[in-house]
C-alpha cells in the first residue's frame, strides 16, 4: 500500500507521517518512510538545488527537477518496497507538483498530470492525506520552525492559490485524497489518519 502526505510548509504532514510509522510498526507491518524530493542519494541533490539554489530558477527548470527527482525515486525506491510488500509512506508526491508548480507557479495542471505519469511511470498513491488550514496560519507556522528556503519568500497570495489547487484535487478524487484540518491538535489527527488507514487495510484483506 503507497500513502502519501500533502499540505502546505508547516501543515504538520510530516509529523504525522512519523507517527502512523511507529503505530504500523508496532502492529507488524514492515514501512518505508520517505520524502519527496530527496528520497534517493541522488535525490538529495536534487533537493538541494532546488531548495536552496541562490540564483534564477526557471519555472519549468524547477518542474523537471521534481519530476527528476520522482522518476529515480520511484524506481530506485518506492517501486521496489511495494514489490516487496512494505507499506510506503511517502512525505509528498504527485499532488505537490500540482499545487505548487500548477497552481502555485500558473503551469499547466494537463501538462503537468501527463509529465507526472511519465515520471511515475503510473504509480498513484493508495491513499493521500490533505492536511489542510489557513494557508497564513500554516506559514507561521513553517516560519517559526524551520530555517528559510526558496519557498519561504513566496507570497502568501501564492500559498492560497496551492491550497485552493490542493481542495480542488481532493473534490475531484475523493476516494483517494483525505482531507484532515491541520489545525486540529497532533493526538486528534493522528486518531483520524489511523482509523482512515486500519479501515483501508481492513478493506484490502
Ligand atoms: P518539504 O519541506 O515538505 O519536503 O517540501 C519541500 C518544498 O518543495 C515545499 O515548499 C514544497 C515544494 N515542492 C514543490 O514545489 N513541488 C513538488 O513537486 C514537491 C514534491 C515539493
Amino acid at each position: 500500500m503507497f500513502i502519501t502526505f500533502e499540505g502546505i510548509d508547516g501543515s504538520g504532514k510530516s509529523t504525522q507521517l512519523s507517527i502512523l510509522a511507529e503505530q504500523l510498526i508496532h502492529g507488524g507491518f514492515s514501512v518505508l518512510t520517505t520524502r519527496d524530493p530527496g528520497g534517493t542519494d541522488l535525490g538529495q541533490q536534487l533537493r538541494h538545488i532546488l531548495l536552496h539554489h541562490s540564483g534564477f530558477v526557471s519555472q519549468r527548470c524547477e518542474l523537471f527537477l521534481y519530476l527528476a527527482d520522482r522518476a529515480q525515486h520511484v524506481e530506485e525506491l518506492i517501486q521496489p518496497a511495494l514489490a516487496r510488500g512494505n507499506i510506503v509512506l511517502c512525505d509528498r508526491f504527485i499532488d505537490s507538483t500540482i499545487a505548487y508548480q500548477g497552481g502555485g507557479r500558473g503551469l499547466s495542471i494537463e501538462e503537468i498530470n501527463h509529465l507526472n505519469m511519465q515520471a511515475t511511470q503510473g504509480l498513484k498513491p493508495d491513499l493521500t492525506f490533505l492536511f489542510d488550514a489557513p494557508a497564513e496560519l500554516l506559514l507561521q507556522r513553517a516560519k517559526n520552525r524551520s530555517a528559510a528556503d526558496r519557498f519561504e519568500q513566496e507570497t502568501l497570495a501564492f500559498y492560497e492559490r496551492v491550497r485552493q489547487t490542493y481542495l480542488d484535487l481532493a473534490h475531484q478524487e475523493p476516494r483517494r485524497i483525505q482531507i484532515l484540518d491541520a489545525s486540529l491538535p497532533l493526538v486528534t489527527l493522528s486518531k483520524q489518519v489511523d482509523e482512515i488507514v486500519q479501515g483501508k487495510l481492513k478493506a484490502s484483506c
